[in-house]
């Protein structure tokens, strides 16, 4: 994905070939396409350690996956493959690389960058992980009054947050001790006073997580949390506080001291973070080898990813289909639907994932892009889901591909878990044959609907490792062939500038007329009027 003056996709020889044949075969249905080849579900379908991909369930043909291969190469995917790993400055808005593939590499390998080889640091990082984490569990590290934590509270937001708060609820049936993990990201105070009025102080550990440490919601927090610990008599907050951080300076300024300070690096994206210290808190609750375990899952996934042809590697063909339905059948949406509870939270990690990396209209080139980039990723657990909008996935009128992902084992209660499975497959095999021999048009189904299954055995830290992998490099496989770089996110900034604008005048009682539209304004005085 390095610099290079391309002409616009539309105009590719490729796309126009993709253009021309998504006419031809869009209005073919699936069930005439299985009925057609009987190899086809085996043909489509990708194993790799325990997971199983199966995309046989989409309205493509040997000619689209055949182009759609051909679309990847002439967007030279595998040198931009090449240039993730190798650490090149691949972000070229912020002139860095995005190298959190370094994060799960084994201690043997190494990577030179600035001279310094990163792998040797990225290590040195795991085992002050190792350690903390360790002596906490073990009651070796304890509060400013010789008590031992019982609580530790991640304070962070978007990356810092997403990724620690899935895994901590995704792999709680490992938690192996007394130490509960709670989150505060809102800037509502709701959530911050219900999580401190269930910790006793003494016995709370806050663990601040921010890569810019200057985040207003994460300072507002820790400040808060802070103060609750000084009301509550504590003397030594050095004790009760940790911050995980590129700013080394903002926090110690903060009040953390040096051994409470994890740090991670300017290369690892906020959204990609969750490998890092970032991942403090997984480390806490379910120890360091299922920490190890989670990034040896994406770990098998780079390898997959960076040596598997392409037509058999499970992030570049999701990544094809995304594209095939984003832009040649205009579906605007994407829905995730895990049918696995303790997955109840990954729709939500991944709409970050995936909307703020690849939620842009600028190209690699500096142009406007002429083309759709990102879905709208949305989505929450099978079977809730069956009862809530999946009436709109069967009769409604827009195409939503959508992503079954589903444990098939559960052996304390493997009755209602086959029933779980019988659902989901129910789902993917409705949507896609439908229903057409009925007079009554309320009771037809047009069908024709395509999805992906991913199956697993049992979400353990691996089998997640692999799945947020997967997503990572089918959201970087994407930005590939949109031409847009999936590291920055420079369209948060503005919000935040004039968030900052309006407290201050909230605050000063002055609204400021020049600064703010008509609409602000009415609701600024009205915000005044009723304060
Ligand atoms: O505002 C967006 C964002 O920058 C995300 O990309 C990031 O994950 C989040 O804010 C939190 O940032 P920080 O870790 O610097 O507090």
């Amino acid at each position: 994905m390095s610099k290079s003056s391309k002409s616009p996709l539309s105009r590719a020889e490729v796309w126009k070939q993709l253009k021309s044949h998504h006419e031809q075969v869009k209005n073919l249905h699936m069930r005439d396409l299985f009925a057609a080849d009987s190899e086809r579900a085996d043909k489509y379908c990708i194993r790799l350690d325990q997971l199983l991909v199966d995309f046989s369930k989409h309205r493509i043909t040997e000619d689209t996956v055949a182009l759609l291969l051909d679309l990847a190469e002439s967007c030279s995917l595998n040198s931009a493959i090449a240039s993730l790993f190798a650490g090149d400055k691949i972000n070229l808005s912020e002139d860095r690389a995005a190298l959190h593939t370094c994060l799960r590499a084994p201690a043997k390998d190494s990577l030179l960058h600035d001279s310094e080889n990163l792998i040797t640091q990225v290590h040195e990082q795991l085992q002050n992980m190792e350690q903390f984490a360790g002596d906490l569990r073990a009651g070796k590290i304890r509060g400013a009054g010789g008590e031992k934590f019982n609580k530790v509270v991640n304070i962070g937001i978007g990356g810092s947050d997403l990724g620690p708060r899935l895994a901590i609820e995704a792999l709680q049936a490992k938690a192996d001790n007394d130490i509960d993990i709670e989150f505060i990201s809102n800037l509502d105070p709701k959530e911050l006073d219900s999580v401190l009025s269930a910790c006793d102080p003494n016995r709370t550990l806050i663990i601040v997580v921010s890569k810019t440490f200057t985040t207003l919601e994460t300072r507002t927090n820790a400040d808060a949390a802070k103060q609750w610990l000084v009301d509550n008599g504590c003397t030594h907050l050095d004790k009760h506080m940790v911050a995980v951080t590129t700013n080394q300076s903002a926090a110690k300024e903060f009040g953390m001291t040096d051994e409470h300070i994890f740090y991670f690096w300017d290369w690892v994206g906020g959204r990609y973070s969750l490998w890092s210290t970032v991942g403090l808190s997984i480390a806490i609750a379910f120890g360091m080898e299922s920490f190890r375990d989670l990034l040896a899952g994406a770990r098998e996934v780079d390898e997959h990813f960076q040596t598997e042809s392409a037509e058999k590697n499970i992030p570049v063909i999701l990544a094809l289909l995304s594209v095939w339905y984003n832009n040649f059948f205009e579906a605007e949406s994407h829905a995730v639907i895990p049918y696995d509870q303790s997955l109840r939270l990954f729709p939500e990690y991944l709409s970050q994932l995936v909307m703020e990396s690849n939620g842009k209209s600028v190209t690699l080139d500096g142009e406007s892009v002429e083309h759709q980039t990102s879905p709208v990723i949305w989505g929450t657990i099978g079977t809730n889901a069956q009862h809530a909008f999946f009436q709109m996935l069967h009769q409604g009128t827009h195409l939503i591909p959508v992503d079954f992902i589903v444990a098939v084992k559960n052996p304390e209660r493997q009755q209602q878990q086959l029933m779980q499975v019988s659902n989901c497959l129910a789902q993917s095999e409705a949507l896609m044959l439908g229903q057409q021999h009925s007079s009554n048009l309320n009771q037809k189904f047009a069908g024709n609907t395509p999805s992906t299954t991913i199956l697993y055995d049992e979400l353990s830290p691996k089998v997640l490792g692999m799945l947020l992998a997967i997503y990572e490099h089918k959201t970087f496989v994407e930005a590939t062939i949109w031409n847009i770089n999936p590291f920055d996110q420079w369209g948060v900034e503005l919000g935040k500038k004039l968030a900052i604008q309006i407290i201050q005048e909230l605050s000063a009682a002055e609204p400021d007329e020049e600064k703010h539209d008509a609409s602000t304004q009415l609701l600024m005085q009205e915000y005044l009027r009723r304060n």
